[in-house]
């Protein structure tokens, strides 16, 4: 991760944010090249999940919503971490992230300054490595007692027990920490002038409740019928407690979701006389069928999604498909599978897929007082659709894609000796340049003057960069990190300085390879477009 990390920002994919004010933890910037690799990412999933399908079509709403919204959907009651503090530095820790520890706790019932007579009944603990003297306890233990002003606190009811495997203790100090109590993740702002509870408003902490809102409006307007889907992409924000793993878990991100309403099973099982199930001997999961239960629409999404996650470079090999167990699901969810991917701090998730029954739609129904039924022509039937929801972030797979990208191999440099070469291995679909162009050398006008007619002739398809500053070899190194797949060479053959043969050809240099091969630049957009879609 370390090498990662110092190549996103030394190659510009990914800045801390408000670096020179000493950053913001949970916040980061894309740089150049991690703005366009961001871009191809969702330009691709839009493509794929709406452009390409006749039955899902796209949404853009707004971040702040109406505040009911998140009672609906049970954000402001529910969406939240359990967190514990330490008594000592007041630092913030997720309770299901704070490493056991065993030693030996020192427990106290509280302290007495005995020259001002000022006491404290508060308990405190502190855990020590087994066979350390009680003054390494009792340093901190005074500490707690200082806090709470008892200037010179004499220790009451020190007493000791050996403890295994606790989470009640601060891993990096040894202190006691706070019980977990719950932290809403939402983060709050206020709409309009005045700052009063009925102005509260809050930042989406996902996308999908505006899908759900805008159900009806979208059917109306777009002459879907169900089964059909509704898909965005857009910010979200939660106040995490713990930003870790660079952008894996921010405060700030992303997300692509779907909501894709279907039929109940009852609907299907009236209209077309039985349900098809998973259980079901080889069920098709990949045409939809008119008997599809929500139990394969589900599985068909889990199959749509990994088949994405495979065209833009990231193998079956390097996901995990993982069912969640029945005691894991959500109270609203029947089943939900993460696809999570290896990344080199462990294998995590980069998406969940979700089939949340009609939860959401009642919700909404229920707190707006607006129907949310569907009449289905087809079934002569009124309900409420179930939904399949597909949502994963784009910075997680950001990082999952410039986790994957990373090689390093042996390349020779300009003399022929072998060095180190880090390679950026991105799928041609997401790479952030696609073609480099380079003038053999940057002093011949008639090579810049070429170089810059092919840089002219690709740009209307793809994103180039032309590159004239220093050795070949070089220059080929830097787009290397960059992930460019392509690089083309103007040199003296296209001129037609050998002949006729090779006048107006050039190398097309393969990234992974480094294979070399002359095309004619007559050829090149259709042989490179080819590449990259
Ligand atoms: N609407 C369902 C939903 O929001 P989620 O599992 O909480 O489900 C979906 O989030 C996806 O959003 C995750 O799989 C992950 O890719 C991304 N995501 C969630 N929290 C994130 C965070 N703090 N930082 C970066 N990405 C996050």
């Amino acid at each position: 991760m370390e090498k990662i990390v110092s190549l996103c920002k030394r190659r510009g994919f990914i800045f801390q944010s408000s670096e020179i004010y000493g950053g913001l933890n949970g916040f980061w910037d894309y740089g150049p090249l991690g703005a366009e690799l961001k871009r191809n990412i969702k330009e691709s999933w839009w493509r794929t999940m709406t452009q390409l399908r006749d039955d899902v079509v796209g949404l853009d709403a707004s971040i702040i919503m109406h505040p009911k919204i998140w009672e609906a959907s049970g954000h402001t009651s529910t969406f939240s971490d359990l967190m514990v503090d330490c008594l000592l530095t007041k630092k913030r820790f997720r309770a299901d992230q704070v490493e056991p520890q065993s030693g030996t706790a020192y427990f106290y019932t509280g302290a007495t300054d005995p020259a001002t007579g000022k006491e404290s009944e508060d308990a405190f603990s502190v855990l020590i490595p087994t066979g350390r003297h009680a003054d390494y306890a009792r340093k901190p233990a005074r500490h707690f007692y200082q806090l709470r002003g008892i200037e010179n606190p004499n220790l009451q009811g020190e007493r000791f027990e050996e403890v295994q495997n606790s989470t009640r203790y601060n891993p990096e100090n040894g202190s006691l920490l706070t019980e977990p109590r719950p932290f809403n993740l939402m983060l709050k702002t206020y709409v309009g002038p005045v700052e009063s509870p009925d102005n509260l408003s809050y930042l989406r902490p996902e996308t999908a409740q505006a899908i759900f809102v805008q159900f009806k409006n979208t059917l109306d307007v777009s002459r879907q019928k169900v089964p059909f889907g509704v898909c965005q992409i857009g910010k979200a924000f939660r106040n995490e407690i713990n930003p870790r793993n660079f952008t894996f878990r921010s405060r700030e991100f992303e997300q692509m979701e779907l909501e894709f309403f279907i039929r109940p099973d009852e609907v299907v099982q009236k209209m077309v006389g039985s349900v098809a199930k998973l259980s079901d001997p080889q069920p098709s999961t990949l045409n939809p069928q008119p008997n599809w239960g929500w139990e394969l629409w589900h599985k068909y999404w889990v199959e749509q999604r990994v088949q994405w996650y495979e065209s833009i470079g990231l193998g079956r090999d390097t996901l995990v498909e993982y069912w969640q167990k029945k005691e894991e699901l959500a109270h609203y969810a029947r089943a939900t599978v993460d696809i999570l991917y290896k990344f080199p701090f462990g294998t995590q998730e980069l998406e969940g897929i979700a089939a949340r029954g009609d939860f959401d739609l009642t919700q909404h129904q229920k707190f707006s007082g607006k129907s949310m039924e569907y009449f289905d022509d087809e079934a002569k039937a009124k309900y409420v659709p179930h939904v399949i929801e597909p949502s994963a972030g784009v910075d997680r797979l950001a990082l999952a894609l410039i986790c994957n990208a990373y090689c390093e191999d042996q390349a020779p440099d300009e003399k022929g000796k072998l060095e180190t070469r880090v390679v950026m291995k991105f799928h041609p679909r997401i790479a952030p340049i696609k073609v480099a162009v380079f003038p053999l050398l940057k002093n011949k006008p008639e090579l810049v003057k070429k170089a810059k007619e092919v840089r002219e002739l690709l740009r209307p398809h793809m994103s180039v960069f032309y590159d004239e500053a220093g050795a070949i070899g070089r220059r080929y190194r830097r787009q290397d990190e960059a992930g460019t797949p392509f690089g083309l060479t103007i040199d003296f053959d296209t001129l037609g300085e050998k002949g006729p043969e090779l006048q107006d050809t050039l190398t097309l240099r393969d990234r992974d390879t480094m294979k070399q091969e002359r095309v004619k630049i007559g050829d090149l957009v259709p042989i490179l477009l080819e590449k990259i879609r």
